[in-house]
């Protein structure tokens, strides 16, 4: 497989885990980096031993050697740089939350289908290798019927209006930043909730600071999620079936172990070391879907990436006032 050849869009944090990640794998190389500023580009490129620095978002998707986009901005220049990528023919990685709101969701998901061009959510959990070893673990029935999952994603942030996390016009939001973590996780598990209620109490400018969640499905099982960003939490997960639980250790959505704990008999540890953060395997996926031809990732497919975004919503429309 040819490395593929990944120009980045912003020098901030979770951008420079990404080109610090890559490091880590052969199916990908970062060949460019864009920034608003030409000085934080070139001492992003500097630093990672990149060839290319752009002073502008615009000059790094039109870079021709740029085979794939990852957007890493904050959640309200999401759609603005995936499309800005799409119209110079780059498939885009997009950071979660992969919009603002289910609306812009579907403008990117059009796009994409209309360009014909590849687009991912960042949902690096899910190509984790003991998400990976879960998701295989509950295809093989071995925790049989599913009835509960359980998560929470809590963390201290300052009190600071200027912060992503609470700064409106940059998208603040416990629920796009921290909640999105077990809303996805149980959308991988269960699908799309029959029945959505919500707790959100605003933070002091006024977003989200905290939501607590309980979704229904049609199969009978619930999901009990929560999310702040005042205080930081366990952060662990628990699958309940019929026939075993997995307890997935702190942090649940970063590379971690597992226990499988079944009614009867031994319980089993799972986990593998993964060198830095994990944010490669995601790109992993990007790098095998792109040498397939496929336009998008059956593991975060589009339509669940906007069914996640309607949950979102509806938390936050239901949670609102109450
Ligand atoms: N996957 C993960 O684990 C993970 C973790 C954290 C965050 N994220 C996601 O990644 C995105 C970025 O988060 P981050 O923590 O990396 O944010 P950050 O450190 O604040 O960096 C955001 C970058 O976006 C660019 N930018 C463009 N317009 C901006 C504006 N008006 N204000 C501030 N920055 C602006 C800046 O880069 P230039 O100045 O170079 O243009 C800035 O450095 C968010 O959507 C977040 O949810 C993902």
């Amino acid at each position: 497989m040819r490395p593929v050849r990944w120009g980045i869009v912003s020098t901030g944090r979770i951008a420079r885990t990404f080109a610090s990640d890559l490091r880590h794998v052969r199916e990908g190389e970062v060949v460019a980096v864009g920034s608003r500023r030409r000085e934080s580009a070139a001492t992003f490129a500097a630093e990672f031993s990149i060839p290319r620095a752009h002073g502008s978002y615009e000059a790094l998707v039109a870079d021709p050697n740029v085979d794939a986009v990852y957007v890493a901005t904050p959640h309200p220049l999401h759609l603005e740089n995936a499309l800005l990528a799409l119209e110079h023919g780059k498939p885009v990685l997009v950071e979660k939350a992969f919009t603002m709101n289910a609306g812009e969701a579907r403008v990117l998901i059009d796009r994409a289908r209309a360009t014909g061009l590849f687009v991912m959510e960042a949902m690096w959990t899910r190509f984790l290798p003991h998400v990976v070893e879960l998701r295989r673990l509950v295809a093989e029935g071995a925790l049989g019927e599913l009835v509960l999952f359980e998560a929470d994603h809590g963390k201290w942030f300052e009190r600071d209006p200027a912060s992503r996390l609470f700064a409106p016009e940059l998208g603040g939001s416990a629920l796009l930043d921290l909640g999105i973590y077990p809303v996805s996780f149980a959308s991988m598990l269960f699908g799309r909730p029959s029945t959505v209620r919500s707790l959100v109490t605003p933070s002091f400018t006024g977003v989200d600071g905290q939501v607590s969640m309980v979704f229904g499905y049609a199969s009978g099982a619930h999901a009990l999620l929560t999310c702040t960003s005042s205080a930081r939490s366990a952060t662990r997960a628990c699958l309940t079936g019929r026939d075993a639980r997995v307890e997935i250790r702190s942090d649940f959505y970063a590379p971690t172990t597992f226990e499988l704990i079944p009614r009867f008999g031994e319980s089993r540890i799972f986990g593998v070391d993964v060198p830095g953060r994990g944010l490669q395997f995601q790109a992993v996926e990007v790098a095998r879907c792109l040498e397939e031809g496929l336009l998008e990732s059956p593991v975060m497919p589009l339509a669940e990436s906007l069914a996640i975004m309607e949950t979102l919503d509806e938390v936050l429309g239901v949670g609102a006032g109450a």
